[in-house]
C-alpha cells in the first residue's frame, strides 16, 4: 500500500485555511483520491478543550479576574493535541493510503505562542515540543495582508477569540512570510491569498499537483 501525503494549510486568522481545506478536499475527491481533512486544534479531547479557551468557555482565575491560560500552557496544550492527532488520525490515514489535509499544524503554534509570548528562546522552546511531530510532504501558507485578513473575520461573524486582535495578527502575518526560516527543511509553498478564492483554490492545487510531479493548470 502506497502511504497517502499528508499536506498542511496555514496562515493568520481568516486568512482562509479553512475554506482552502474544503475546497481541496473536494476537488482531490473527484479525482477519486481517498482524502481526509482533518484540523488542528483537533477533534480529539485535548482539541475539544481548546477550543473551549479560545471561545473563552474555559479560563483560569487572575489577579484581576478570570483569564486565559498563559503561552506556556496553550503550547503544552497544542503539543499534547497534536501528538493525539497524529497518532489518532494523521497516521492512521496516510498509512491506509489516504491523503490528510490538515488545517493548520506545528506551524502555528510556533507562529501563534512565540508572538504572543513575546519573549527569546520561545521558537525554540516549542520546536522541542513538537520535535516527535510528523513533518508534511507539503506546507501550504496563505499570505494576506492583516487588514484583509481582519475585514474577513469580521464579514464572517464568528465569535471573537482570544489571539483575535489586530496587533497581534499583524505580528502573526509578518511572522508566517518567513515561516520556512524556521523550518528549512520542509517544503513550504507560499500562496498570495489576498485574490478570490478561485485564483487561490488553483494556486492551492497546482501545489499539489507540483508535489505529485503533475503538470500545473493554467
Ligand atoms: N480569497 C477569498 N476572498 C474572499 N473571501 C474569502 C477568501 N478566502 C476566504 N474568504 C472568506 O473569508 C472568511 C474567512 O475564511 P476562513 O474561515 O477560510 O479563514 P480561516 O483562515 O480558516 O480563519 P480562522 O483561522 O479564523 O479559522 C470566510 O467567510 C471565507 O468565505
Ligand atoms: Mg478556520
Amino acid at each position: 500500500m502506497i502511504e497517502g501525503n499528508f499536506i498542511v494549510l496555514e496562515g493568520v486568522d481568516g486568512a482562509g485555511t479553512t475554506t482552502h481545506t474544503r475546497i481541496l478536499q473536494e476537488a482531490l475527491m473527484q479525482r477519486g483520491l481517498p482524502v481526509r481533512a482533518t484540523r488542528e486544534p483537533s477533534d480529539g479531547p485535548v482539541g475539544v478543550l481548546i477550543r473551549q479557551i479560545l471561545s473563552g468557555r474555559c479560563v483560569v482565575p487572575g489577579l484581576h479576574g478570570s483569564r486565559p491560560p498563559s503561552w506556556t500552557t496553550m503550547a503544552l496544550l497544542f503539543a499534547a493535541d497534536r501528538t493525539d492527532h497524529i497518532e489518532a488520525e494523521i497516521v492512521p490515514n496516510m498509512m491506509d493510503g489516504v491523503t490528510v489535509i490538515s488545517d493548520r499544524y506545528d506551524y502555528s503554534s510556533v507562529a501563534y505562542q512565540s508572538v504572543s509570548a513575546g519573549e527569546e528562546g520561545v521558537i525554540e522552546w516549542v520546536k522541542t515540543l513538537n520535535a516527535h511531530a510528523r513533518r508534511p510532504d507539503l506546507t501550504i501558507v496563505l499570505d494576506i495582508a492583516p487588514d484583509v485578513a481582519e475585514q474577513r473575520r469580521i464579514d464572517r461573524r464568528a465569535g471573537r477569540e482570544i489571539y483575535d486582535d489586530s496587533d497581534l495578527q499583524r505580528q502573526l502575518a509578518d511572522f508566517y512570510t518567513k515561516m520556512e526560516t524556521h523550518f528549512p527543511d520542509d517544503r513550504i509553498v507560499h500562496i498570495d491569498a489576498d485574490r478570490s478564492i478561485d485564483e487561490v483554490a488553483r494556486d492551492v492545487m497546482n501545489a499539489v499537483r507540483a508535489l505529485r510531479n503533475e503538470d500545473p493548470l493554467s
